[in-house]
């Protein structure tokens, strides 16, 4: 039985309980500004499973729980036997009887269900192949910050792999809320079939529009959002980049791209980290291979006032709070 505070994919909210948990994060968001944050998790033990490497989602888990009162653990990419040298249901019924809940951020979306299945706490989906639900409660927290709302008027477009977790998520978050949502990415790399079909089927009844296009420029038409992510994904071969460089070029996210919104005022979104320059050591690699200065976004649009990316990464923090908050009080 799976604990009713788990979160392992947005189709387990619907609408009503998605903008709960974003109500609730900026709620804990203005608390913690205003130094007046009271602890509901005292005492608490948190295991967070991670077989990927993380930045903002580990620090998000550490620091919400410890603002809440909360203990985590730690368990590294190579740090467990899970599916080594023992099995995935076994290590779920182990954590379970130690910890409160559990993070888990790897490969399969089976893996994550296992644990759910298993562990008899609340486990929590922090990114597999598949969903990233945490970062589109991140998401929708950051755009009603910087749209007047209601939710329904919010329009985004993911321009680039629509294959990857992020553009599944956010098609799927867009159609459950009622926005209106595009992707904008080549043939080989839309998002899978069941997935728009599901985003369609959504919104029939939340009055969505969806749109899956391979012409960039239709696709940012009006937006107030556009939105990207990495070209090559954590669990992706690196043998792509030679596939996924020609194929996801004409979908990088340019100042001619922001203009092809017909609005001054779009934002850009990304859930980083982003290859928008030469300082990083894939950075680097693109620009010696393929002559690229950044890959899906230019630092131009990166680092321009329009991106609001930092407010995206802080959001990981409070809205993730809040998937504990409620999770551990159900
Ligand atoms: N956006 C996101 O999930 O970042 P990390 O990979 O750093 O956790
Ligand atoms: N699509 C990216 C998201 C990183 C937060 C990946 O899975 O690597």
């Amino acid at each position: 039985m799976r604990h009713p505070g788990s979160l392992l994919r947005e189709l387990d909210l619907d609408k009503t309980r998605f903008l709960a948990l974003v109500a609730l994060a900026a709620d804990l968001k203005r608390a913690k500004e205003a130094g007046v944050e009271r602890k509901s998790l005292t005492d608490k033990n948190i295991a967070l499973v991670f077989e990927k490497t993380s930045t903002r989602t580990r620090c998000a888990f550490e620091v919400a729980a410890h603002d809440q009162g909360a203990h985590v653990t730690y368990l590294d990419p190579a740090g467990t036997h899970m599916g080594r040298d023992e099995s995935v249901p076994d290590t779920a019924k182990v954590l379970g009887r130690m910890f409160d809940g559990i993070e888990f951020r790897g490969f399969a979306q089976e893996t994550v269900e296992q644990l759910a299945d298993n562990a008899g706490v609340p486990v929590w989906n922090g990114l597999t192949d598949s969903w990233h639900p945490t970062q589109m409660l991140a998401d929708v927290l950051t755009m009603t910050e910087h749209h007047p709302g209601p939710v329904e008027r919010i329009s985004v477009c993911f321009v680039g792999d629509g294959h990857n977790n992020v553009a599944r998520s956010l098609l799927i978050t867009g159609a459950l809320l009622g926005m209106d949502v595009r992707i904008a990415a080549p043939r080989e790399l839309r998002p899978p079939a069941d997935v728009v079909a599901t985003a369609r089927e959504l919104a029939k009844t939340s009055g969505a529009r969806v749109l899956v296009t391979e012409d960039a420029e239709q696709g940012v038409d009006g937006v107030d959002f556009v939105y990207t992510d990495v070209w090559v994904s954590m669990g992706d071969s690196p043998e792509q980049w030679d596939v996924r460089v020609p194929l996801l070029t004409p979908y990088r996210v340019t100042e001619a791209l922001m203009k092809a919104t017909g609005k001054p005022d779009t934002k850009f979104l990304h859930c980083l980290p982003a290859i928008h320059d030469r300082t990083t050591v894939i950075g680097e690699h693109l620009h010696e291979r393929y002559g690229l200065d950044g890959a899906e976004v230019t630092d131009e649009v990166f680092s321009s006032p329009r991106s609001i990316v930092f407010d995206q990464a802080e959001n990981r923090l409070h809205t993730i709070k809040a998937v504990l908050v409620t999770g551990l009080a159900s």
